[in-house]
């Protein structure tokens, strides 16, 4: 972990609502091994040319820049990040920026036993793991070419390598509804906190049917008929259930705690401290906006620090309040979740 650096002559992120901007994702391909149902279409995507990829000296610049304006935390995300070429030399670099807290990362976790030793000793500061389904049929299904086998092998090996875990689980009625009792006490034996995320209309709405749509209070009524143990919020330095992201921690009494990442039934955007880049450095101030801010032009075409700068605090200021998701499918950007990282 690096020295907290004083924001030296720049005035720190903020949009136009006056929301600090703490953390960036950064997708680094739009490639995905995996298929996911709510992620992208079963015949893939339109895939990103690689020469429009930016490079890591490109990519080390941005998050050079953004940490001295205040950003404190970098999520690598995809597509599926592991399949980047040299990623353990780029969270490496990453690692090494002043002023950032930590480094983490999403992924499926395909990759991950042969890459997790290599990934903590580069500066990994976490893992953010992507598993459904407890059930290797009902994983192949909904991941349409994943091996739960193989994704539990990685997270073995993550811990084996010390890296803090934390799984992603879609919550879907009608798919594992029943599972999310089980997936908690899969992740406590661990030592990892799971998370359950309310699913979202992506994909101009194609991907979503709302008949499937799990709602943050039936999940929590879920793994309290599961545990027999009513859960209570978790207080953090942050306040009642809530942590640094959206997710809304529950504690089960001699258990373990769970989150819930719910962008629908409780909408969390008042307090959204983030913003998106592409892997084609696509600037997105809101997960459910379209528009976006080509910061790869102004690189490419020599612009300085200062002008990124302006470019970042124009599209700031130009962040929407929050997304109009619905849980009927409404308001779902045209953009697939493949192509921004979640
Ligand atoms: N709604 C909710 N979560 C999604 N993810 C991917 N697509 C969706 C969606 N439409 C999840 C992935 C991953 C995280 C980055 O986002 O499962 O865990
Ligand atoms: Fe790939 Fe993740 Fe999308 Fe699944 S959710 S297709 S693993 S990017």
């Amino acid at each position: 972990m690096s020295v907290r650096l004083p924001v030296l002559g720049a005035a720190p992120l903020e949009d136009g609502l006056a929301r600090r901007v703490s953390y960036v994702r950064v997708s680094l391909t739009d490639r995905c091994n995996y298929r996911c149902t709510y992620c992208m279409p079963e015949e893939g995507v339109e895939l990103l040319p690689q020469p429009e990829l930016l490079t890591f000296e490109e990519l080390e610049r941005l998050v050079t820049m953004l940490a001295r304006l205040g950003v404190r935390r970098v999520r690598l995300t995809g597509g599926e990040p592991t399949i980047r070429r040299d990623v353990t030399a780029l969270v490496a670099r990453l690692a090494r920026v002043p002023g950032l807290d930590e480094v983490v990362m999403t992924t499926n976790g395909h990759r991950l036993a042969e890459l997790a030793a290599a990934l903590a000793a580069a500066g990994l500061a976490g893992l953010n793991v992507s598993v459904d389904t407890l059930d290797a049929e009902r994983f192949a299904r909904i991941t349409r070419r994943g091996d739960l086998a193989r994704v539990l092998a990685g997270i073995e090996a993550a811990r084996a390598a010390g890296l803090p875990l934390k799984l992603n689980v879609v919550a879907l009625a009608g798919f594992n509804d029943d599972e999310l009792g089980a997936l908690c006490d899969y992740a406590w034996a661990r030592g990892i906190v799971p998370r359950f995320i309310e699913w979202m209309p992506m994909s101009g709405g194609a991907l979503y049917a709302p008949g499937a749509f799990l709602a943050a209070d039936e999940v929590r009524r879920r793994i309290a008929l599961h545990t027999g143990v009513a859960s209570r919020p978790v207080v953090s330095a942050a306040g009642v259930g809530v942590d640094v992201g959206p997710a809304r921690y529950h504690e089960v009494p001699g258990r373990g705690r769970f989150g819930v990442i719910s962008a629908i039934s409780e909408q969390f955007c008042d307090t959204c401290n983030r913003v998106r880049l592409t892997a084609v450095g696509a600037l997105h101030t809101c997960l459910a906006d379209d528009q976006a801010t080509d910061l790869r032009q102004l690189l490419r075409g020599g612009a300085d620090d200062a002008m990124i700068e302006a470019a970042v605090r124009g599209a700031l200021a130009g962040k929407r309040r929050g997304h109009d998701f619905t849980r009927e499918g409404c308001g779902a950007p045209a953009k697939h979740m493949v192509s921004i990282g979640g």
